[in-house]
């Protein structure tokens, strides 16, 4: 029996998904497996007992990553659950900044006690009217599964659609339009495009993409859309092209004291995955995840250690090992056996930058003393016996 926690309100649809084997506990002392939405987990100390966290979203940086590897606890996310709700927002923060809704939904609600207001707002209304994105060029940096969605939408919305993505996954080039213009540098998207909407995750390295350097060479008039994380983007340097007329909008699901009421920003507050559907779709994909880990030892969608799936265990023993990405660790493990004269019906090893994740199916069920003799690796981080 599992026990696992949440840290934040957890969609019901994906808590029912648990199984008969797990059950809630409020103390986190006593969890193996936690679920947590944007709780910051970065000061919270984490028990020993504790083996995975699933982030019911995409962004994990709200998750001390590494920290998390060097204890031997495996980060998941939810790539894609949630991306048709933050699609469907960019589309509509891409059509309120091409036309002055916002203002002209302000204007009514200031004139809403005047008799005339019909006949007024026909000559107000020229002050809030805009421009359409039909034929506009959309430029989209990170082909993700929410970039790989925006873009499809908008070339079926009749926009010239330009990507982005060094890194972009086999599956997300599967899914993209084949009409979607491929861009090797990212200036092109910058000198080309009317509209710029970045999906990335945050990281050191895209900390500030978007800066005053990036939209020094962006078109005048340029609107800029982050539905991805505010840090994203130096917004103290988008506020002062605001203001020479440089850029016309910025649209931002991060509100902050930067940008919160500033001329020129639409800020929404972080509605964009805030759907029924996706919070559903989210919370499904956290729960089998860590249901898989901690019942199969399996690992799909982790940030923090390689995936790698054995399926369910059907020979005696399982045993998982998570270990530093560093040679004769396979050496080493299987030299153990042998010694032991045990043999390894099934072995898969995987890496991911520093870490390595070792499982192995065996014909005999695991002992404290093999147990014993992994963990004495040098190198090791955590011995689970599975099974
Ligand atoms: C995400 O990272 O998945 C979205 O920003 C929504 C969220 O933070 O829950």
């Amino acid at each position: 029996m599992f026990k696992y926690t949440c840290l934040n309100p957890i969609s019901q649809v994906g808590l029912e998904k648990f199984t008969g084997n797990f059950s809630k506990t409020d103390d986190i002392k006593d969890a193996q497996g936690v679920l947590v939405r944007s709780a910051s987990m970065h000061d919270m100390e984490m028990p020993e007992g504790l083996l995975a966290i699933a982030r019911a979203g995409a962004g994990v940086n709200n998750i001390p990553l590494d920290d998390c590897a060097k204890k031997g606890i495996v980060v998941f996310n939810t790539p894609g659950a949630n991306a048709n709700g933050v699609k469907e927002l960019v589309i509509a923060g891409m059509l309120l900044a091409s036309r002055d809704v916002v203002g002209g939904i302000n204007w009514v609600e200031s004139a809403k006690s005047e008799a005339d207001i019909a006949k007024m707002a026909e000559k107000e209304k020229k002050k809030f009217a805009g421009t359409e994105i039909q034929d506009k060029k959309l430029g989209i940096i990170g082909l993700g599964a929410i970039g790989v969605r925006v873009a499809n939408v908008a070339k079926h919305l009749g926009m010239e659609v330009y990507g982005y993505d060094p890194y972009i996954s086999v599956d997300a080039a599967w899914n993209l339009s084949r009409d979607i213009k491929h861009v090797l540098d990212i200036n092109e998207i910058y000198e080309q495009c009317d509209i710029i909407t970045i999906h990335v995750p945050l990281m050191d390295s895209t900390k500030n993409t978007i800066n005053k350097e990036a939209i020094s060479k962006m078109k005048d008039g340029v609107i800029i859309l982050n539905f991805a994380r505010d840090l994203l983007v130096e917004e103290t340097a988008v506020l002062e092209a605001i203001k020479s007329g440089k850029v016309r909008k910025y649209v931002s699901d991060f509100p902050n004291p930067t940008t919160a009421g500033q001329e020129g920003c639409i800020v929404i507050p972080h509605l964009g995955a805030s759907t029924e559907e996706s919070e559903d779709n989210c919370a499904k994909m956290a729960v089998k995840e860590l249901m898989n880990y901690l019942e199969n030892g399996n690992i799909v969608n982790s940030v923090n250690y390689p995936n790698c799936d054995m399926g369910v265990c059907t020979n005696a023993g399982r045993i998982a090992i998570m270990h530093k990405n560093v040679a004769n660790m396979i050496s080493r493990f299987t030299g153990i056996f042998g010694d032991l004269n045990l043999n390894i019906s099934d072995l898969t090893n995987k890496s991911k930058g520093e870490y390595a994740y070792t499982m192995l199916d065996l014909d005999d069920p695991a002992t404290d003393e093999i147990v014993k003799k992994l963990e004495a690796v040098d190198g090791v981080i955590r011995v689970r016996v599975v099974k």
